[in-house]
């Protein structure tokens, strides 16, 4: 049987606007209409999970407002466990503003709101869920505290730690000691570095530092470049999939998601990296966070497609 995944993180609205150019500072420009979409990092890790086939259970927090039913009635749509997603009151859930240029690259602020109050009762309540074999995914949209606390938890249980820390800050030893996979963007993995990266000497360094830190493989996501794997084993590269952008939210997301899914499959690397790739390609295609991440037959059919 494979193994079921638990996503502790963010759920958001997402609020998106399309312009021609994202503004710099002091710049007005016209977008197109607004559009109203779930997202969160957490969230559209687990929707993604729970799209490609996994038994998926969603640990997290939303507000009092109108949006925390519509993201709960989604999930359930999807058929992701929210029992462990506590309603916060007398805030609004998190939402994120998020703006798509012409190229599909972004901006993104995100106003964290019932995400801050992720707290080590609410992991504890959800424990019985936390069994061997069993894969957890966070990200840092909540409390690092939380997360800190949580690896902890799921390592002593016997789990497999999967922690995209975006958006990036200094991780405490103890987090790196209980991750096992740590997927990131080069952004991120200049946010978590002591040094400054600067070249390919200074990344291997750091990578280096990372594994010996207990983890056992970093995955770096390169955007249109593609995606390289490194860990005391192995190292490879997963070159891009070409595809036509239209905005790369959630592009990331999808990836751990779908990493997750062929983990707990029992995927090699080699293969897992490249379905995780698939899954992110497919998601730049369309606009929005949770609306474009792909269901499992797509990520097939775009796999059969390119004949892998
Ligand atoms: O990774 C994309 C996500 O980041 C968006 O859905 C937004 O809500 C922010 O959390």
């Amino acid at each position: 049987m494979n193994a079921s995944i638990i996503v502790i993180g963010s759920i958001n609205t997402d609020l998106i606007l399309t312009c021609e150019h994202l503004p710099a500072p002091g710049e007005t420009v016209l977008g197109g209409d607004i559009k109203t979409v779930g997202g969160g990092k957490g969230a559209n890790q687990a929707v993604t999970a729970a799209r490609l086939g996994a038994h998926t259970r969603l640990i997290g927090c939303v507000g009092e407002d109108a949006y925390a039913d519509l993201h709960l009635q989604a999930f359930a749509r999807e058929g992701i466990q929210t029992g462990a997603i506590r309603r916060c009151a007398n805030i609004p859930s998190g939402t994120a503003v998020i703006l798509v240029d012409t190229k599909g690259q972004n901006s993104i602020v995100v106003s964290p709101a019932a995400n801050a109050f992720v707290s080590k009762e609410d992991v504890e309540n959800a424990k019985t869920h936390f069994s061997v074999g069993g894969i957890l995914i966070m990200q840092l949209e909540i409390p690092l505290e939380t997360v800190v606390f949580s690896a902890q938890r799921a390592k002593a249980a016997g789990m497999q730690v999967i922690l995209n820390p975006a958006p990036a800050q200094p991780l405490p030893a103890a987090l790196l000691h209980n991750t096992d996979f740590l997927i990131l963007n080069e952004v991120e993995i200049n946010g978590i570095s002591e040094k400054p990266i600067s070249d390919e000497m200074t990344l291997l360094e750091s990578v280096e530092t990372i594994l010996y830190s207990g983890v056992q493989a970093v995955i770096l996501t390169l955007g249109a470049k593609g995606a390289r794997y490194f860990s005391k084993k192995q190292q490879f590269f997963q070159p891009a999939f070409k595809v036509d952008a239209v905005d790369s939210t959630a592009a990331g997301d999808a990836f751990v998601g779908a990493f997750a899914v062929a983990l707990s499959e029992h995927q090699e690397p080699v293969q897992a990296v490249q379905f995780a790739s698939a899954a992110g390609a497919i998601t730049v295609m369309n606009l929005g966070a949770q609306p474009s991440l792909p269901a499992r037959k797509a990520v097939n059919e775009f796999l059969e497609k390119r004949r892998i």
